[in-house]
């Protein structure tokens, strides 16, 4: 495994630190990052909240979450009273202006420190928070300021935001996350694309016929219903995930892993989109949302019973037919899915290369398979590749498709960082090559945006399906009119 390098020391502040988000990602993040050694001296962690809580109370909190959140054997109760030393609490309001003193008088004296300001919050305090840290000068210039997702919930309101946070720091000062680009498995697929002279040449309309990216969770929306109602699919998971892989499955290659050299490349894609207006949207979208089925073999509720009942017409699936209007991509479909409650959690991009043009092989038992390049995000990451091979013996040339299955935890045989382990540090470090530059996340709303206006003008309902498949069968007809198909389908 490669060295870790430690961080200089840092003031890590995070808004919004006693919510779902800070104890189930940021803390136990932190405490493995801590555990590994890489925060220097008397680094520290400030916990900032409307909450009225004391120090104490919150090292509670924080004790606790992480007893629940770390993996069986991870919790050490010396790693513990090491990493408590590092946390501290303040009680900040930032819509209604009060604890910025508290908090000044704990940063006063660390000014030439890195000062990063984590945003765990709702998009709304988003402005407040920046001009808070503006108005009480503590913003410094080695300030950071990191924003969770969703930035807004369309183009105008992301614009909002970004007109907001940008007049207290400077764009270079601004980390967007994507939790996406920090999973290895997602920077892989940089490794696979351009650390190897194999695909470059085959990654085209000439070789490609379509593409596939399926990100697929088992879970419903949980604790999360009032955010996801007013959100759904596909504001929650296609503005940023999915358009983010598709990004990287289509860029050009860039000419060096440099931040803006890999943004400028990705921005390009999301402008290339063909817009899904009115006239499209009923052929290449599908909407839906799930009634009670089971997952696992046990029954599970329908969306509109865990509103109790509420009407609701919020998507929990979405399947796109996107095309991307430029030389390499021209008629190659790239087909995105995701969807709660779905048969099992699996994400997968799947590129499907052409048929051979003409088979020597015309008396086979099986139909000749196109080769497919499947890369498995999650679970059981690694890259998959189905390619044609003769079954052994005599009787004629019969072929049959084989994988070469490469697993990466078998092959690397280390435990996969979380990815906000790897954004986290990436933000303290001060390099923003993993977090999205504003000019993308507004053009993703753009394009989004142009879908729910053709929802809108057409009236498209959500259809139905059953809790524990992989979605309605509108979404298997998308491909089926092309004669392509899902994998996993059934
Ligand atoms: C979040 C969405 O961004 O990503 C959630 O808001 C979703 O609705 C989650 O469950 C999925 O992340 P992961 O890492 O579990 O695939």
């Amino acid at each position: 495994m490669a060295k870790l390098i430690p961080v200089e020391e840092f003031d890590l502040i995070i808004f919004g630190a006693t919510g779902d988000l800070a104890m189930r990602k940021l803390i136990p993040a932190l405490y493995h990052r801590d555990r590994d050694a890489q925060f220097e001296g008397k680094s520290r962690i400030i916990g900032a909240s409307r909450s009225k809580l004391s120090r104490e109370a919150y090292l509670d909190k924080v004790k606790a979450c992480l007893r629940e959140y770390l993996a069986d054997g991870e919790y050490d109760e010396g790693q513990w009273q090491a990493f408590r030393k590092r946390i501290h609490y303040v009680s900040v309001d930032a819509a209604n202006h009060s604890g910025w003193d508290k908090l000044a008088a704990l940063l006063s004296g660390q000014e030439a420190r890195n000062r990063i300001a984590y945003l765990a919050t709702a998009p709304s305090l988003f402005g407040p928070i920046a001009q808070g840290l503006r108005k009480n000068d503590l913003v410094t210039p080695a300030s950071r300021i990191v924003l969770e997702k969703p930035i807004g919930h369309d183009f105008e309101s992301a614009k909002k935001i970004n007109d907001a946070v940008g007049k207290c720091f400077s764009e270079g000062q601004v980390f967007r996350i994507d939790h996406y680009l920090g999973k290895e498995t997602v920077q892989n697929l940089l490794a696979l694309r351009f650390g190897n002279f194999l695909f470059e040449p085959l990654w085209r309309r000439d070789a490609i016929d379509y593409v596939q990216i399926t990100v697929a969770e088992d879970l419903g929306v949980g604790g999360r219903i009032d955010y996801y109602n007013r959100s759904g699919a596909l504001r929650d998971m296609v503005q940023n995930h999915l358009l983010q892989l598709l990004c990287l499955v289509a860029m050009e290659p860039p000419s060096s892993l440099h931040h803006d050299a890999v943004r400028d490349e990705k921005i390009k894609v999301l402008r290339a989109l063909r817009p899904l207006d009115a006239a499209l949207v009923r052929s290449h979208t599908v909407r839906a949302q799930y009634a009670a089925g089971a997952i696992g073999g046990e029954p599970v509720p329908g969306y509109l019973d865990e509103l109790d009942g509420v009407d609701s017409d919020t998507e929990t699936f979405v399947a796109l037919k996107l095309e991307i209007d430029n030389w390499r991509w021209s008629n190659v479909p790239f087909y995105l899915r995701t969807g709660k409650r779905l048969k099992a959690k699996h994400s997968e991009i799947i590129v499907h290369f052409k048929e051979v043009p003409h088979s020597i092989f015309p008396e086979q038992k099986y139909d000749l398979t196109a080769n497919r390049l499947a890369i498995k995000l999650q679970p059981d990451e690694g890259v998959k590749l189905t390619v044609m091979a003769k079954e052994p013996g005599p009787g004629g040339f019969n072929l049959h498709p084989v994988s070469l299955d490469l697993s990466f935890e078998e092959t690397f045989g280390v435990r996969y960082p979380d990815a906000y382990e790897r954004l986290l540090m990436e933000a303290l470090r001060g390099n923003p090559a993993l977090f999205m530059r504003r000019d993308e996340v507004e053009a993703a709303w753009y394009f989004i945006d142009s879908i729910h206006e053709g929802w809108l003008e057409t009236g498209q309902k959500v259809e139905s399906y059953v809790a524990g498949s992989w979605g309605p069968t509108a979404s298997s007809l998308l491909l089926d009119r092309a004669g392509h198909a899902w994998h996993p389908d059934s």
